[in-house]
């Protein structure tokens, strides 16, 4: 016998139901609009990759690779993990179509699921939505300033407000390499005051102890020294040009010499967007990114210089203001009694061949639960088909908003929608 306990989704993976869609509908076509803009084309690449690619491009002592990847082994044998972040993949596909050889800046945006195997709390979820930007081949810095005063701007016409930009830079590989032994060295006299994760951490990541949400933690780091004066001069030219085509660009920002970001391939500029507002509780951060110079080559490309961020969708949608989410409807066509369906069913073929939005509720229901349906589907007119109106050739035409009934002919309807719909339309984007 079959079990007929309801399954649920798995802990930490959401649905996303048509009600709640307009405003993930809002921002995705704010997201691509803007990459558009700036130059950016989008690339799709696989949600499952060979699990090395990640192992060897985030670093094999982070947290994600460590702890949270979804990895599992296929019939065939291959370990394929689900995507945790987009970079990876990008830079894999870069490499594997040669796109370097064939311009020699490459701009590319995505937007999808990421899967991390994380503690869910609001703002923090297993299957979560990124939208991200990654661009080949500029050594920036002003393209580094570009992509920051971008999602900021991006940000701000959402409507995203308290928001803070922190940037860093880590400067080479070789900087970071004596950062981490500077560290060490800073923290190892402190080791036993430290929580137990940051003690491992000492061992195998001291960089990630900034990152610490201890308030021992923090209180030790606050002491410690700042990477920012280990850079070499070239990193340093870069670092203080970045900062001032930020200034230039009139986009606010904080120097954060403890930012470092959890994933292993950064180099030079490193950035993240915290907000404040909206429903965002401990899970501030909104978007992070950075450069990783060295990256392409270490998964078998050219030497080619890159940068990229992603924001999480769910965490902006928490940091926007909270607006009705109102489904609307161009017409929606109600019948005084069953023997109307027919001509209601075609009557909505060709209200929605014209391109308008339309439905009806032919179940049989009273014209009263009929109409109060309409409301609640936010129609902008309803269409009332009855035998008394057919025998004489015309339908009533309901204007929601302006409260007023009339009768218009069955040649007449889909115009007389139109006109209800023109009168909404701001006049020249003058109200815009
Ligand atoms: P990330 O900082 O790991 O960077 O993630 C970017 C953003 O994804 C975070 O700021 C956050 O908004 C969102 N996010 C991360 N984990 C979760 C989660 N469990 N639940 C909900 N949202 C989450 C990256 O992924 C890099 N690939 C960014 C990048 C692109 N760097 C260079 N290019």
């Amino acid at each position: 016998m079959s079990d007929p306990s309801p399954i649920r989704a798995v802990k930490g993976m959401n649905d996303v139901l048509p009600d709640a869609m307009p405003r993930w509908h809002r921002l995705e076509a704010a997201f691509r609009e803007t990459a558009r803009r700036y130059g950016y084309g989008e690339v799709r690449t696989p949600l499952v990759e060979p699990t090395p690619l990640f192992v060897r491009s985030i670093g094999e002592a982070t947290d994600i690779v460590s702890k949270e990847m979804y990895t599992f082994v296929d019939k065939g044998d291959d370990m394929l993990t689900l995507r945790p972040e987009g970079t990876a993949s990008a830079v894999r596909a870069y490499v594997e179509h040669s796109v370097n050889g064939q311009e020699p800046v490459s701009k590319w945006y995505y937007l999808g699921p990421m899967f991390r195997r994380e503690r869910p709390a609001r703002g923090r979820y297993r299957q979560f939505w990124q939208a991200g930007l990654e661009c080949f081949g500029d050594p920036g810095p002003q393209i580094d300033a570009e992509m920051i005063e971008m999602v900021v701007t991006l940000l701000s016409s959402l409507g995203v407000q308290d928001i803070e930009v922190l940037v860093n830079s880590l400067g080479s590989r070789e900087t970071r390499g004596r950062y981490r032994e500077t560290l060490r060295a800073f923290l190892q006299p402190h080791e036993a005051r430290l929580s137990e994760e940051s003690k491992q951490r000492l061992i195998t990541n001291p960089l990630r102890i900034l990152d610490s949400k201890s308030p021992t933690d923090q209180e030790i780091c606050a002491g410690a020294p700042s990477i920012l004066d280990l850079l070499d001069e070239a990193d340093k030219k870069h670092f203080d040009e970045l900062t001032q085509t930020l200034t230039a660009l009139g986009t606010k920002f904080r120097v954060e010499p403890k930012l470092v970001r959890g994933l292993d391939y950064y180099s030079r500029t490193l950035f993240e967007i915290q907000g404040k507002g909206g429903e965002l509780g401990a899970q501030n951060a909104l978007c992070g990114g950075g450069r990783y110079d060295g990256l392409v080559k270490e998964l078998g490309g050219p030497d080619v210089p890159s940068i990229g961020f992603a924001m999480g969708l769910e965490r902006i949608l928490l940091a926007l203001p909270n607006e009705a989410n109102v489904r609307s409807l161009d017409a929606v066509v109600v019948v005084t009694e069953p023997s109307m369906n027919v001509k209601a069913a075609v009557l909505l073929k060709s209200l929605r061949d014209a391109g308008l939005t339309a439905e009806g509720d032919l179940r049989g229901q009273s014209m009263k639960s009929q109409l109060r349906r309409a409301e609640k589907l936010g129609a902008r007119t309803v269409i009332i088909l009855g035998p008394a109106e057919e025998a004489r050739g015309v339908v009533q035409l309901k204007d929601m908003r302006a409260r007023h009934q009339e009768d218009v002919t069955h040649a007449e309807v889909i115009a007389a929608v139109r006109t209800r719909l023109a009168m909404d339309a701001p006049i020249d984007g003058a109200t815009r």
